[in-house]
Protein backbone atom coordinates (compact mmCIF):
# COMPACT_ATOMS: atom_id res chain seq x y z
CA UNK A 1 0.00 0.00 0.00
CA UNK A 2 1.13 3.08 -0.81
CA UNK A 3 0.35 6.21 1.23
CA UNK A 4 0.70 9.55 0.45
CA UNK A 5 0.98 12.70 2.85
CA UNK A 6 1.24 15.95 1.14
CA UNK A 7 1.88 18.59 3.58
CA UNK A 8 4.12 16.97 5.60
CA UNK A 9 6.12 20.04 7.00
CA UNK A 10 3.03 20.92 8.98
CA UNK A 11 1.69 19.68 12.54
CA UNK A 12 -0.05 16.64 11.29
CA UNK A 13 2.73 15.68 8.64
CA UNK A 14 5.15 15.57 10.82
CA UNK A 15 2.91 13.36 13.59
CA UNK A 16 2.35 10.98 10.68
CA UNK A 17 6.30 10.96 9.60
CA UNK A 18 6.73 9.62 13.40
CA UNK A 19 4.10 6.99 12.97
CA UNK A 20 5.97 6.05 10.02
CA UNK A 21 9.00 6.16 11.64
CA UNK A 22 8.05 4.59 14.51
CA UNK A 23 6.55 1.56 11.97
CA UNK A 24 9.82 1.31 10.36
CA UNK A 25 12.20 1.27 13.89
CA UNK A 26 10.60 -2.43 14.42
CA UNK A 27 12.11 -3.24 10.78
CA UNK A 28 8.47 -4.74 9.45
CA UNK A 29 7.78 -1.38 7.65
CA UNK A 30 8.45 -0.69 4.29
CA UNK A 31 10.68 2.23 4.18
CA UNK A 32 9.03 5.52 3.51
CA UNK A 33 9.97 8.19 1.15
CA UNK A 34 10.34 12.30 1.94
CA UNK A 35 9.92 13.36 -1.69
CA UNK A 36 11.65 16.69 -0.65
CA UNK A 37 14.78 18.96 -1.62
CA UNK A 38 17.13 19.26 0.43
CA UNK A 39 17.03 15.50 1.68
CA UNK A 40 14.64 13.94 4.26
CA UNK A 41 15.32 15.73 7.64
CA UNK A 42 13.11 16.94 11.02
CA UNK A 43 14.73 20.60 11.30
CA UNK A 44 16.59 19.91 14.24
CA UNK A 45 14.16 17.41 15.70
CA UNK A 46 15.69 14.29 15.59
CA UNK A 47 12.40 11.64 15.65
CA UNK A 48 13.87 8.86 17.54
CA UNK A 49 14.45 10.75 20.45
CA UNK A 50 10.84 12.32 20.54
CA UNK A 51 9.27 10.03 23.30
CA UNK A 52 6.29 8.34 21.90
CA UNK A 53 3.52 7.95 23.97
CA UNK A 54 3.69 4.07 25.22
CA UNK A 55 0.31 3.25 24.27
CA UNK A 56 0.86 3.91 20.78
CA UNK A 57 1.22 0.23 19.66
CA UNK A 58 -2.08 -0.21 21.37
CA UNK A 59 -3.60 2.46 19.85
CA UNK A 60 -2.30 1.37 16.34
CA UNK A 61 -4.57 -1.65 16.61
CA UNK A 62 -2.27 -3.75 18.43
CA UNK A 63 0.26 -4.82 16.70
CA UNK A 64 2.83 -3.06 13.77
CA UNK A 65 1.91 -5.80 11.33
CA UNK A 66 -1.54 -4.12 10.26
CA UNK A 67 1.09 -1.45 8.36
CA UNK A 68 3.53 -3.67 7.30
CA UNK A 69 2.78 -3.11 3.49
CA UNK A 70 2.92 0.51 4.04
CA UNK A 71 5.11 2.80 1.97
CA UNK A 72 4.70 6.63 3.03
CA UNK A 73 5.47 9.34 0.21
CA UNK A 74 5.84 11.92 2.25
CA UNK A 75 5.28 15.49 -0.04
CA UNK A 76 5.92 18.95 1.28
CA UNK A 77 5.12 21.81 -0.38
CA UNK A 78 8.15 22.04 -2.43
CA UNK A 79 7.81 18.94 -3.96
CA UNK A 80 4.29 18.89 -4.14
CA UNK A 81 2.15 22.00 -4.57
CA UNK A 82 -1.34 20.45 -3.86
CA UNK A 83 -2.98 23.93 -5.52
CA UNK A 84 -0.92 22.79 -8.94
CA UNK A 85 -3.81 20.50 -10.55
CA UNK A 86 -0.97 19.08 -13.25
CA UNK A 87 1.38 18.51 -10.45
CA UNK A 88 -0.94 16.24 -8.60
CA UNK A 89 -1.81 14.42 -11.88
CA UNK A 90 1.65 13.94 -12.45
CA UNK A 91 2.22 12.66 -8.98
CA UNK A 92 -0.66 10.55 -9.22
CA UNK A 93 0.51 8.68 -12.60
CA UNK A 94 4.11 8.25 -11.15
CA UNK A 95 3.50 7.19 -8.21
CA UNK A 96 0.48 5.25 -7.91
CA UNK A 97 -0.41 6.10 -4.14
CA UNK A 98 -3.42 3.80 -2.89
CA UNK A 99 -4.34 6.44 -0.86
CA UNK A 100 -3.79 10.70 0.24
CA UNK A 101 -3.65 11.64 3.83
CA UNK A 102 -4.61 15.77 2.72
CA UNK A 103 -2.29 17.47 5.71
CA UNK A 104 -1.79 20.59 3.25
CA UNK A 105 -3.69 22.88 4.40
CA UNK A 106 -4.11 27.20 5.03
CA UNK A 107 -4.43 27.28 8.48
CA UNK A 108 -3.84 31.12 9.62
CA UNK A 109 -6.92 32.22 10.23
CA UNK A 110 -7.01 35.79 10.77
CA UNK A 111 -4.97 35.79 7.77
CA UNK A 112 -7.16 34.32 5.45
CA UNK A 113 -9.60 37.41 6.03
CA UNK A 114 -7.11 39.50 4.26
CA UNK A 115 -6.11 36.60 1.66
CA UNK A 116 -9.59 35.20 0.93
CA UNK A 117 -7.81 34.12 -2.64
CA UNK A 118 -5.23 32.11 -0.96
CA UNK A 119 -7.48 30.44 1.56
CA UNK A 120 -9.74 29.06 -1.15
CA UNK A 121 -6.96 28.02 -3.56
CA UNK A 122 -5.16 25.36 -0.67
CA UNK A 123 -8.61 24.35 1.18
CA UNK A 124 -11.53 24.46 -1.21
CA UNK A 125 -9.56 23.66 -4.81
CA UNK A 126 -6.08 21.56 -3.56
CA UNK A 127 -9.19 19.14 -1.80
CA UNK A 128 -10.54 19.18 -5.62
CA UNK A 129 -7.37 18.09 -7.18
CA UNK A 130 -6.88 15.80 -4.98
CA UNK A 131 -9.92 14.16 -5.16
CA UNK A 132 -10.13 14.36 -8.81
CA UNK A 133 -6.96 12.25 -8.91
CA UNK A 134 -7.66 9.95 -6.49
CA UNK A 135 -11.14 8.99 -8.19
CA UNK A 136 -9.62 8.69 -11.20
CA UNK A 137 -6.88 6.21 -9.84
CA UNK A 138 -9.80 4.49 -7.55
CA UNK A 139 -7.59 5.86 -4.43
CA UNK A 140 -8.98 6.60 -0.95
CA UNK A 141 -8.70 9.97 0.22
CA UNK A 142 -8.28 11.11 3.73
CA UNK A 143 -9.35 14.46 3.73
CA UNK A 144 -9.00 16.83 7.24
CA UNK A 145 -11.31 19.83 8.10
CA UNK A 146 -12.17 21.99 11.32
CA UNK A 147 -14.61 22.29 13.39
CA UNK A 148 -14.78 26.10 12.48
CA UNK A 149 -17.22 24.94 9.29
CA UNK A 150 -19.48 25.46 12.35
CA UNK A 151 -21.13 29.16 13.50
CA UNK A 152 -20.70 28.21 17.18
CA UNK A 153 -24.32 28.72 18.55
CA UNK A 154 -24.82 25.14 19.72
CA UNK A 155 -25.19 24.05 23.55
CA UNK A 156 -24.13 20.36 22.59
CA UNK A 157 -21.12 18.57 20.22
CA UNK A 158 -21.90 19.29 16.60
CA UNK A 159 -22.42 15.64 15.16
CA UNK A 160 -21.60 14.77 11.26
CA UNK A 161 -25.34 15.85 9.88
CA UNK A 162 -25.25 18.80 12.00
CA UNK A 163 -25.62 22.26 9.24
CA UNK A 164 -22.35 23.71 8.76
CA UNK A 165 -22.78 27.36 8.73
CA UNK A 166 -18.66 29.24 8.78
CA UNK A 167 -18.30 32.58 10.32
CA UNK A 168 -15.07 33.20 8.52
CA UNK A 169 -13.39 32.60 5.86
CA UNK A 170 -11.09 30.16 7.20
CA UNK A 171 -14.24 28.05 7.54
CA UNK A 172 -15.95 28.93 4.44
CA UNK A 173 -12.97 27.62 2.51
CA UNK A 174 -12.85 24.65 4.13
CA UNK A 175 -16.47 23.96 4.19
CA UNK A 176 -15.78 24.55 0.02
CA UNK A 177 -13.02 21.88 0.45
CA UNK A 178 -15.38 19.31 2.15
CA UNK A 179 -17.74 19.82 -0.24
CA UNK A 180 -15.67 19.93 -3.42
CA UNK A 181 -14.29 16.04 -2.12
CA UNK A 182 -18.32 14.78 -1.49
CA UNK A 183 -19.30 16.59 -4.93
CA UNK A 184 -15.99 14.30 -6.76
CA UNK A 185 -17.55 10.66 -5.71
CA UNK A 186 -13.86 9.48 -4.58
CA UNK A 187 -13.78 6.89 -1.69
CA UNK A 188 -12.67 8.43 1.39
CA UNK A 189 -13.21 10.40 4.43
CA UNK A 190 -13.52 13.91 5.52
CA UNK A 191 -11.99 13.96 9.24
CA UNK A 192 -12.93 16.97 11.24
CA UNK A 193 -10.89 18.13 14.09
CA UNK A 194 -10.00 20.80 16.26
CA UNK A 195 -7.54 22.88 18.47
CA UNK A 196 -4.43 21.22 17.08
CA UNK A 197 -1.72 21.05 19.17
CA UNK A 198 1.67 19.46 18.48
CA UNK A 199 5.21 20.30 19.06
CA UNK A 200 6.15 22.25 16.01
CA UNK A 201 4.64 24.89 14.62
CA UNK A 202 2.04 27.67 15.95
CA UNK A 203 -0.55 26.13 18.09
CA UNK A 204 -2.07 27.28 21.19
CA UNK A 205 -0.07 25.16 23.35
CA UNK A 206 2.96 26.07 22.80
CA UNK A 207 2.13 29.94 22.76
CA UNK A 208 0.62 29.13 25.98
CA UNK A 209 3.40 27.38 27.32
CA UNK A 210 6.22 30.38 25.86
CA UNK A 211 4.08 33.26 27.89
CA UNK A 212 3.73 31.26 31.04
CA UNK A 213 7.97 30.57 30.76
CA UNK A 214 8.08 34.56 30.87
CA UNK A 215 5.34 35.92 32.38
CA UNK A 216 3.35 35.69 35.78
CA UNK A 217 -0.09 36.49 34.63
CA UNK A 218 -1.69 35.87 31.35
CA UNK A 219 -5.32 37.18 30.02
CA UNK A 220 -7.05 34.51 28.00
CA UNK A 221 -10.28 34.20 26.64
CA UNK A 222 -12.80 32.39 28.61
CA UNK A 223 -16.02 32.58 25.50
CA UNK A 224 -14.72 29.98 23.35
CA UNK A 225 -15.57 26.31 24.31
CA UNK A 226 -14.08 23.14 22.24
CA UNK A 227 -12.18 20.17 21.72
CA UNK A 228 -8.41 20.47 22.43
CA UNK A 229 -6.98 17.44 19.98
CA UNK A 230 -3.01 16.41 20.21
CA UNK A 231 -1.92 16.06 16.45
CA UNK A 232 -0.18 12.28 18.06
CA UNK A 233 -3.73 11.30 18.83
CA UNK A 234 -5.33 12.76 15.36
CA UNK A 235 -2.17 10.56 14.04
CA UNK A 236 -2.58 7.46 15.25
CA UNK A 237 -6.52 7.94 15.01
CA UNK A 238 -5.47 7.91 10.48
CA UNK A 239 -3.33 5.40 11.16
CA UNK A 240 -6.26 3.36 12.10
CA UNK A 241 -9.13 4.33 9.94
CA UNK A 242 -6.29 3.80 6.36
CA UNK A 243 -7.00 0.12 6.49
CA UNK A 244 -11.13 0.64 6.76
CA UNK A 245 -11.42 3.34 4.39
CA UNK A 246 -9.09 1.42 1.26
CA UNK A 247 -10.95 -1.44 1.91
CA UNK A 248 -13.80 0.10 1.09
CA UNK A 249 -15.60 1.24 -1.45
CA UNK A 250 -17.98 3.86 -0.17
CA UNK A 251 -17.80 7.69 -1.38
CA UNK A 252 -16.23 9.85 0.92
CA UNK A 253 -18.35 10.30 4.05
CA UNK A 254 -17.63 13.27 7.01
CA UNK A 255 -15.93 11.87 10.20
CA UNK A 256 -15.30 13.75 13.71
CA UNK A 257 -12.30 13.24 15.43
CA UNK A 258 -10.94 15.25 18.71
CA UNK A 259 -9.91 14.11 22.04
CA UNK A 260 -12.66 13.78 24.83
CA UNK A 261 -13.83 16.46 26.59
CA UNK A 262 -15.00 20.14 25.94
CA UNK A 263 -13.31 22.94 28.01
CA UNK A 264 -12.80 26.65 27.83
CA UNK A 265 -9.54 28.53 26.22
CA UNK A 266 -9.37 29.86 29.74
CA UNK A 267 -9.59 26.55 31.45
CA UNK A 268 -7.44 24.81 28.89
CA UNK A 269 -4.53 27.51 29.21
CA UNK A 270 -4.61 26.81 33.46
CA UNK A 271 -4.35 22.98 32.84
CA UNK A 272 -1.61 23.23 30.22
CA UNK A 273 0.20 25.60 32.88
CA UNK A 274 -0.51 23.30 35.84
CA UNK A 275 0.96 20.36 34.11
CA UNK A 276 3.85 21.69 32.96
CA UNK A 277 4.62 23.00 36.32
CA UNK A 278 5.04 27.08 35.71
CA UNK A 279 4.69 29.64 37.85
CA UNK A 280 1.58 31.99 36.08
CA UNK A 281 -1.53 32.68 36.90
CA UNK A 282 -4.52 32.78 33.93
CA UNK A 283 -7.42 35.21 34.02
CA UNK A 284 -10.35 34.59 32.08
CA UNK A 285 -11.85 37.38 30.01
CA UNK A 286 -14.78 37.21 27.76
CA UNK A 287 -13.57 38.29 23.80
CA UNK A 288 -14.30 41.94 24.48
CA UNK A 289 -12.84 42.28 27.71
CA UNK A 290 -9.61 40.66 25.83
CA UNK A 291 -9.35 43.32 23.08
CA UNK A 292 -9.56 46.21 25.54
CA UNK A 293 -7.05 44.46 27.95
CA UNK A 294 -4.62 43.51 25.48
CA UNK A 295 -5.56 46.02 22.61
CA UNK A 296 -4.91 42.58 20.26
CA UNK A 297 -8.15 42.20 17.79
CA UNK A 298 -7.96 39.10 15.70
CA UNK A 299 -8.81 39.73 12.39
CA UNK A 300 -11.33 36.55 12.53
CA UNK A 301 -14.20 35.98 14.41
CA UNK A 302 -13.86 32.92 16.03
CA UNK A 303 -17.23 30.16 17.10
CA UNK A 304 -18.31 30.55 20.94
CA UNK A 305 -18.32 26.68 20.70
CA UNK A 306 -16.67 24.00 18.86
CA UNK A 307 -16.86 21.02 20.40
CA UNK A 308 -17.31 17.61 18.15
CA UNK A 309 -19.30 14.39 18.62
CA UNK A 310 -17.26 11.48 17.86
CA UNK A 311 -19.63 8.76 19.16
CA UNK A 312 -19.82 7.99 14.43
CA UNK A 313 -16.11 7.57 14.38
CA UNK A 314 -16.04 5.33 17.17
CA UNK A 315 -18.85 3.19 16.07
CA UNK A 316 -17.46 2.87 12.63
CA UNK A 317 -13.80 2.43 13.52
CA UNK A 318 -13.92 1.52 17.32
CA UNK A 319 -11.80 3.93 18.06
CA UNK A 320 -12.00 5.85 21.16
CA UNK A 321 -10.48 9.03 22.41
CA UNK A 322 -9.04 9.81 25.51
CA UNK A 323 -9.55 12.61 27.57
CA UNK A 324 -7.98 15.79 26.53
CA UNK A 325 -6.21 16.33 29.64
CA UNK A 326 -4.42 12.32 29.44
CA UNK A 327 -3.26 13.65 25.89
CA UNK A 328 -1.78 16.81 26.68
CA UNK A 329 -0.16 14.72 29.66
CA UNK A 330 1.80 12.69 27.37
CA UNK A 331 2.22 15.90 25.07
CA UNK A 332 4.03 17.80 27.88
CA UNK A 333 5.95 14.64 28.99
CA UNK A 334 7.39 14.34 25.20
CA UNK A 335 8.31 17.57 25.41
CA UNK A 336 9.78 17.05 28.61
CA UNK A 337 12.15 14.07 27.33
CA UNK A 338 13.94 16.68 24.93
CA UNK A 339 11.76 17.30 21.69
N1 LIG B 1 -4.32 23.70 13.60
C1 LIG B 1 -5.53 23.56 14.11
O1 LIG B 1 -5.84 24.00 15.24
C2 LIG B 1 -6.59 22.85 13.30
C3 LIG B 1 -7.88 22.74 13.85
C4 LIG B 1 -8.85 22.07 13.11
C5 LIG B 1 -8.54 21.52 11.88
N2 LIG B 1 -7.29 21.65 11.38
C6 LIG B 1 -7.01 21.07 10.07
O2 LIG B 1 -6.07 20.02 10.26
C7 LIG B 1 -5.24 19.90 9.08
C8 LIG B 1 -3.77 19.93 9.50
O3 LIG B 1 -3.53 21.16 10.18
P1 LIG B 1 -2.09 21.54 10.72
O4 LIG B 1 -2.28 22.28 11.98
O5 LIG B 1 -1.21 20.34 10.65
O6 LIG B 1 -1.67 22.58 9.60
P2 LIG B 1 -0.25 23.25 9.37
O7 LIG B 1 0.66 22.95 10.51
O8 LIG B 1 -0.49 24.67 9.00
O9 LIG B 1 0.29 22.45 8.11
C9 LIG B 1 -0.20 22.64 6.84
C10 LIG B 1 0.94 22.35 5.89
O10 LIG B 1 0.43 22.49 4.57
C11 LIG B 1 1.45 23.16 3.83
N3 LIG B 1 0.90 23.76 2.62
C12 LIG B 1 0.30 24.96 2.48
N4 LIG B 1 -0.02 25.16 1.19
C13 LIG B 1 0.42 24.07 0.51
C14 LIG B 1 0.41 23.70 -0.85
N5 LIG B 1 -0.12 24.51 -1.80
N6 LIG B 1 0.94 22.51 -1.20
C15 LIG B 1 1.49 21.69 -0.27
N7 LIG B 1 1.55 22.00 1.04
C16 LIG B 1 1.01 23.18 1.42
C17 LIG B 1 1.98 24.18 4.80
O11 LIG B 1 3.20 24.70 4.35
P3 LIG B 1 3.59 26.22 4.78
O12 LIG B 1 3.73 26.18 6.28
O13 LIG B 1 4.86 26.42 4.05
O14 LIG B 1 2.46 27.08 4.33
C18 LIG B 1 2.11 23.34 6.06
O15 LIG B 1 3.33 22.63 6.08
C19 LIG B 1 -5.65 21.05 8.17
O16 LIG B 1 -6.56 20.58 7.21
C20 LIG B 1 -6.37 22.02 9.08
O17 LIG B 1 -7.32 22.79 8.40
C21 LIG B 1 -6.30 22.29 12.06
Amino acid sequence: MRILVTGADGQLGRELRRIADFIENGGDGKKSTFFRDPPPCFEGVDAKKVHFPEDTPSFLGGSRENFQNYEWLFTDFGALDVTDERAVAGFFNRERPDAVVNCAAFTDVDRAETEPTAAFRVNRDAPMFLARAAASHNATLLHISTDFVFSGTAQQPYTETDTPAPINIYGQSKLAGERAVIESCCRGAIVRTSWLYSPWGRNFVLSILKAAASRSEISVVADQHGCPTSATSLATAIARMLPTLIADTQPADIFHWCDAGVVSRADFAAEIIRQAGLPCQVTPLTSAQYQSVTGIKEAAERPKYSALDTKKTTSRFDLHPNPWQQELKKYITSLQYGC
